[in-house]
């Protein structure tokens, strides 16, 4: 059988694909972490990130079907995984049932998997469709025109002037809906989690944990989840909570918040 043969058959092959492809994921919701903290900057920035990326065009489909083809391969992995742990676990027939050592993390990884796969569902039909919140879509809010040239480490990523999608004014009007906010944060809250235990089998997997630094390993997942988590509770709990304000000028900034209980007004 090939090499690429083998990574697919074999139990260990299948731990490496899933650590493989969860690294990569990784990099993917960091990144995507680092550039939506943009948010809390000039809204030329976030505007022109987003209207560079939409701009890349078959590079933007060709991460996308990369994207979609790792995550495939990461749940695919992840449920045949589970079935053959169940049914050696079925053939020993322990007397006792007990979770000697599991953490509470990797006792909940299908669940916590399962909630993300939901909130990227609803994500992609919110932010990417627009079919969540379409009355706060980009493309149904006026353009924004960019101030100035928006740079990144000094590569141009759109020049002064140019017309581009409000996708800040988006993120401002959607997060002021707590029902959305706190789905966001409990979402991302759970995918937190689910990377607690993930980072640590992916080190396992790569034969990168042992007892001598098992111990500082658990402090430096810990500390890299809790970051991830309070970067993305940050970005709509400001919103929501009035700590982060649109910009003045902004199209986000001329439409007045929703009263949530219209009969609180009433005299
Ligand atoms: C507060 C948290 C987040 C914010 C503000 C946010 C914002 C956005 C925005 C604005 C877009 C659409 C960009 C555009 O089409 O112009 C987007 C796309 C996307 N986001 Fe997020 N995101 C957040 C969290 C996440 C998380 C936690 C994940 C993954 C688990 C994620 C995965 C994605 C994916 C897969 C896309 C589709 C990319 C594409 O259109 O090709 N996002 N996000």
């Amino acid at each position: 059988m090939s090499l690429i043969g083998n990574f697919f058959t074999s139990s260990i092959g299948r731990k490496l694909l899933m650590a493989v492809s969860g690294l990569i994921l990784v990099g993917f919701v960091f990144g995507h972490l680092v550039g939506n903290l943009q948010i809390f900057g000039e809204p030329d920035r976030i505007n022109g990130y987003a209207h560079f990326l939409q701009s890349l065009g078959p590079v933007l489909w060709a991460v996308r079907l990369g994207l979609l083809a790792t995550a495939a391969v990461h749940i695919w992995a992840a449920v045949v995984l589970t079935l053959e742990n169940k049914k050696a676990r079925g053939a020993l027939d322990y007397g006792v049932k007990g979770y000697i050592r599991a953490t509470v993390a990797s006792r909940y990884m299908r669940l916590t998997g399962l909630v993300v796969l939901a909130f990227i569902v609803y994500h992609i039909a919110h932010f990417t469709l627009g079919s969540a919140d379409s009355a706060n879509y980009k493309d149904n809010l006026p353009h924004f025109t960019l101030t100035e040239d928006v740079r990144e480490f000094g590569f141009p990523l759109a020049a002064k002037g140019t017309e581009v999608h409000d996708v800040y004014s988006m993120i401002f009007l959607s997060f002021r809906n707590p029902i959305i906010s706190g789905f966001y944060i409990l979402a991302t809250g759970l995918l937190s989690f689910h990377l607690l235990h993930g980072f640590e089998s992916m080190f396992q997997t790569f034969g990168l944990r042992n007892h001598r630094w098992c111990c500082c390993l658990r402090r430096f997942t810990t500390l890299i989840c809790l970051a991830y988590f309070v970067g993305n509770l940050a970005i709509p709990g400001a919103i929501w909570l009035g700590l982060n304000k649109p910009h003045a000028g902004t199209h986000a900034a001329s439409v007045a918040p929703v009263a949530l209980c219209t009969s609180c007004d009433a005299k």
